[in-house]
C-alpha cells in the first residue's frame, strides 16, 4: 500500500505564453497513511490546483508531491477522484457508471461479478432500487452517490475529493457527510487500515465534522500573493465521529471558535484569543 502523502515545497505557475500566474508557492505537508485531511480556503487560493497535483493531471513548477514515496507523474488507479461538479457518463445508468469504473480497476472480473459488485456498492451508498437510473433521473445527492460508489468500486488507497458536496442543498449535504464518515471511519477499521482522503472544502464546519487534520491556505492575488499554507490545524475530536453528539459538545465549540477566528480574519478582534491558544495548544 503507498497511501502516505508528501507535498514538498510545491509551486504552480499557470503560463499561456503571453501571462504567468502563480497560484501556489512553496506548500508543503505530509499526510499520514488512513488520514483524512481537509484543504480549506477562499476562492482562488489554489484548493484545486493543489488537488490537480497530486491527482497527477498538472506538474509541479517546483517542488514535488509523492505518493508512498514516489513523485506523482500522472494518473492513477490508485487515487480515485470525486468532483463538485457531477461527473458521471449521461449514457450510462447508475450500474452502468460503477460496473465501468470496476471494469477499469478489475478487468478479470466477470460480467455478471461486476455487476453484482457494482450492485453492492450502490447498496452502500443508499441507492439499492436506484440501479437503472440514469444521471439525468437521479438528483444532485444521489449523482453524487453514485459518483462515491464509483470511487469505492475503484477503490484506491487514496481518495481526492474537490468539494463533493459544495452543491447540494444542507440536509443531503449532513447526509452525504455522515456517509462518507461512515464508510472512511469502517466498521472496526484501524486508523492505518483506512482509505487516505484529501477533502477540499469551503465550509469549515464539513472540514471540522470530517477530518483529522485541517489544512488552510490563503491567497492575495491582488497584492500578487500566490496561495500558501497559512496553518494547518489537528483537530482535537476522536473517530468516530457522530454529528448529534458532536455540535453539542464544548471541544467542538471551543474549537470551531478558534479556526473561524483565523479562517474568516478576525484574529485580533477576537475575545476569544485565550481560548484559541488553549485549544491549538492542546
Ligand atoms: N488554467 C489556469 N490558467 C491560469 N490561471 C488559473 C488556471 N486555473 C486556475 N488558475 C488560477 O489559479 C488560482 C487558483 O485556482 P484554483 O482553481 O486552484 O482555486 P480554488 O482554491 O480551487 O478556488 P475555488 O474555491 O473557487 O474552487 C486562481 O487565481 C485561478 O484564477
Ligand atoms: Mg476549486
Amino acid at each position: 500500500m503507498c497511501r502516505e502523502i508528501e507535498v514538498k515545497n510545491l509551486t504552480v505557475t499557470y503560463e499561456d505564453g503571453r501571462e504567468r500566474f502563480c497560484a501556489l508557492e512553496d506548500v508543503s505537508f505530509t499526510m499520514r497513511a488512513g488520514e483524512l485531511v481537509s484543504i480549506i480556503g477562499s476562492s482562488g487560493c489554489g484548493k484545486s490546483t493543489l488537488l490537480s497535483v497530486l491527482e497527477g493531471l498538472r506538474s509541479p513548477s517546483s517542488g514535488e508531491a509523492l505518493v508512498g514515496g514516489e513523485p506523482v507523474t500522472g494518473p492513477s488507479p490508485e487515487r480515485s477522484v470525486v468532483f463538485q461538479q457531477y461527473s458521471l457518463f449521461p449514457w450510462m445508468t447508475a450500474l452502468g457508471n460503477v460496473a465501468f469504473a470496476l471494469e477499469q480497476a478489475q478487468p478479470k472480473l466477470k460480467k455478471r461479478e461486476r455487476l453484482e459488485l457494482a450492485r453492492h456498492h450502490l447498496e452502500r451508498v443508499g441507492l439499492a432500487g436506484f440501479e437503472g437510473r440514469y444521471p439525468k433521473e437521479l438528483s444532485g445527492g444521489q449523482q453524487q452517490r453514485v459518483a462515491i460508489a464509483r470511487a469505492l468500486a475503484e477503490d484506491g488507497d487514496i481518495l481526492l475529493m474537490d468539494e463533493p458536496f459544495g452543491a447540494i442543498d444542507a440536509r443531503n449535504r449532513a447526509l452525504l457527510q455522515d456517509l462518507l464518515l461512515e464508510l472512511w471511519e469502517g466498521d472496526g477499521l484501524l486508523p492505518e487500515q483506512r482509505k487516505t482522503v484529501v477533502f477540499v472544502t469551503h465550509d469549515l464546519d464539513e472540514a471540522i465534522l470530517l477530518s483529522d487534520r485541517i489544512i488552510l491556505l490563503e491567497a492575495d492575488a491582488s497584492r500578487g500573493i500566490p496561495g500558501h499554507v497559512r496553518d494547518i490545524f489537528t483537530v482535537p475530536l476522536p473517530h468516530p465521529r457522530h454529528r448529534h453528539d458532536l455540535l453539542r459538545s464544548p471541544a467542538y465549540s471551543a474549537f470551531r471558535c478558534a479556526v473561524s477566528d483565523i479562517f474568516f480574519g478576525e484574529e485580533e478582534a477576537s475575545s476569544l484569543q485565550f481560548a484559541r491558544k488553549e485549544v491549538l495548544a492542546a
